[in-house]
This record gives structure tokens, C-alpha cells and sequence, in this order.
């Protein structure tokens, strides 16, 4: 591995490391940040601003192995999302968080960020559900913010339909003191009540399990943790949706790779093109889901 990524590692910018389980991650520092990420998933698991927390939630409990999806961080959810329509044997979320991605390249930006391009080809038998000639990229930049642009690529001659999610987990200080500006007055499609569409009154609070997909083409969300722990911004753009998620107290026991009580310290706010909001991607084009994140 460090052969085949040695063409790409720049001293103290871009630094292999041997994770968690042995998976190789690499470590981006620009300047005013870092952050680490998975080739396993192309998961991002780390994001630091100089001097600040971790404003990426991630559990204890995870899993960190081959085939299995990291949990916490960013994981990317490509070219479905939830269950597979057609088939309820396929992996929830697609297979993009399951496997190993390759680097395409890396940089250090003139105003001091760093760059990594990493890209996924679906092989095997998982061409039976997509094409191989979809394939997506994931370009990051990391400075005082964390960028991340979900390139989808069709190469092949029809049309495809595809779902993706960069599921962010976000560490919070404290739930019941936390709130997600942004998607007042909102549809949502209320995930818990068979998918009813509800509209949200006010900001958002958490108060019981929520799983909602928000009609959402706003570019720019908030949380804000009123205890004072944290105050992110989420800004997007090629994204319809915005789903957010906690699993409470039912469902964190449920998971075995979730801890009983860690729903208290994170929430999600995915950046998503899903269910109505899927996209059609015609031969030779490419979709872009772009995101953000920085402290306020
Ligand atoms: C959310 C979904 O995005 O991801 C939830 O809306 C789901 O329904 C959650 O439970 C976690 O999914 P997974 O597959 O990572 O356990």
C-alpha cells in the first residue's frame, strides 16, 4: 500500500496512516485544518479546525473492516440509498461505503489547503445492479472548512437513475440543547410515519427518533448547540434533499455497532439526492453534489 500511494503522499500535507482494523487512511493538513480519511468507503472520519473539537461525530463502537460501512464520519451513500428498491438482499446505501477507493491525486493548494482526488468504479458482481460504466469521484479539500464534491459519472450509452448521500455525522455537545436552522417552513417526508409529508414548524429540535428527507434545495443549514459546544455550518449545492437523522434510544441499542448512549452526542444532516429527488444522468454527463462544512 504504500508503494502504490507513495506517488501521492506529500510530507505533512498528505500522510499515510495505519487506521483503525489496519485500513489505510490518509491524513490532509492544509492550513487551518485537518481531516483523515478511509480509502475503505472513502470515508472521511476526522475533521479538526486548528484549535477547535472534532466537528465530525464518530461511534465507538464501529466497525473498521473490509465490507462492512464505517460508523460515523462522512460515509458516503452511492448509487442507492436506504434499500435497494428492487432487491432487499443489496446492502443498504449502496455499495460506495464498502469498498476500497483509489487515490487519483493530491495537492497543495496556493492558499495553503490540501486537495485529494479519490474515485470508485462498481466491478464484479456488482455490475449485475449497476453499470460499470457509472463510476463516481470524490474530491475533498481541507483547510479551516472541509470540502467535499461528489462527482457522478455516466460513461455508458443509456440513461441511469442513481441516489447519493454524504451522510455527515456531526458531534454536538449536548442533543437536547441542539437545534438545525435553515429548513424552517420545509416539506419533509416524515421517514417514522410512512413517509407522510409534514411541514417543519420552526427549527428543527430533537425530541424522539427523527428519520426525515427534507425538500430541500436550500444551500446553507445551521446547527447550533446551545450550550455553546458548537455552531456549524452546512453549505450545499446539487443536492435536493437534505435528510436528517437520529436514532434515539430504541435504535442505538438495536445497532451493534452504535453505542447504547452516544445518540446524545450527534446528529445527522446528510446531503442527499434521493427517492423523488434521484437524479437521471444522461450518457457522457456528470452530476455534482457539493459540500461545506466549517464552524461559525
Ligand atoms: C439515515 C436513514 O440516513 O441512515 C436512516 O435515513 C438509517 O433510515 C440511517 O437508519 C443509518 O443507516 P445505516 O445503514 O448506516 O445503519
Amino acid at each position: 500500500m504504500q508503494n502504490s500511494l507513495s506517488p501521492f503522499l506529500i510530507p505533512e500535507r498528505v500522510e499515510l496512516l495505519s487506521g483503525e482494523g489496519g485500513l489505510p487512511c490518509l491524513r490532509l493538513t492544509g492550513d487551518g485544518g485537518r481531516a483523515t480519511v478511509y480509502l475503505h468507503g472513502a470515508h472521511v472520519t476526522e475533521f479538526l479546525p486548528d484549535g477547535q473539537a472534532p466537528v465530525l461525530w464518530m461511534s465507538r463502537a464501529s466497525h473498521f473492516a473490509p465490507g462492512k460501512p464505517i460508523r460515523g464520519g462522512i460515509p458516503i451513500c452511492w448509487p442507492w440509498f436506504g434499500p435497494h428498491s428492487a432487491d432487499a438482499a443489496r446492502p443498504a446505501h449502496g455499495i460506495a461505503r464498502l469498498r476500497e477507493w483509489s487515490v487519483l491525486d493530491s495537492a497543495v493548494l496556493h492558499d495553503g489547503r490540501v486537495r485529494l482526488r479519490l474515485s470508485f468504479q462498481p466491478e464484479g458482481p456488482e455490475t449485475d445492479i449497476v453499470p460499470p460504466t457509472l463510476r463516481a469521484e470524490m474530491t475533498l479539500t481541507v483547510g479551516r472548512s472541509l470540502e467535499l464534491q461528489l462527482c457522478t459519472i455516466n460513461d455508458g450509452p443509456d440513461p441511469v437513475v442513481f441516489e447519493d448521500a454524504l451522510h455527515s455525522y456531526f458531534a454536538v455537545g449536548d442533543l437536547s440543547a441542539v437545534s438545525v436552522h435553515g429548513l424552517e417552513d420545509t416539506v419533509y417526508a416524515d421517514s417514522l410515519d410512512k413517509r407522510r409529508s409534514k411541514v417543519q414548524q420552526g427549527p428543527i429540535r430533537f425530541t424522539a427518533e427523527t428519520d426525515r428527507v427534507y425538500a430541500d434545495p436550500a444551500p446553507r443549514t445551521e446547527i447550533v448547540d446551545e450550550t455553546g459546544a458548537c455552531r456549524i455550518r452546512i453549505e450545499k449545492s446539487g443536492s435536493s434533499k437534505t435528510v436528517v437523522w437520529n436514532p434515539w434510544i430504541a435504535k442505538s441499542k438495536a445497532m451493534p455497532d452504535f453505542g447504547d448512549d452516544e445518540w446524545t452526542g450527534m446528529c445527522c444532516v446528510e446531503t442527499a439526492n434521493v427517492r423523488d429527488g434521484r437524479v437521471t444522468l444522461l450518457p457522457a454527463n456528470r452530476h455534482e453534489t457539493r459540500l461545506r462544512i466549517s464552524l461559525v
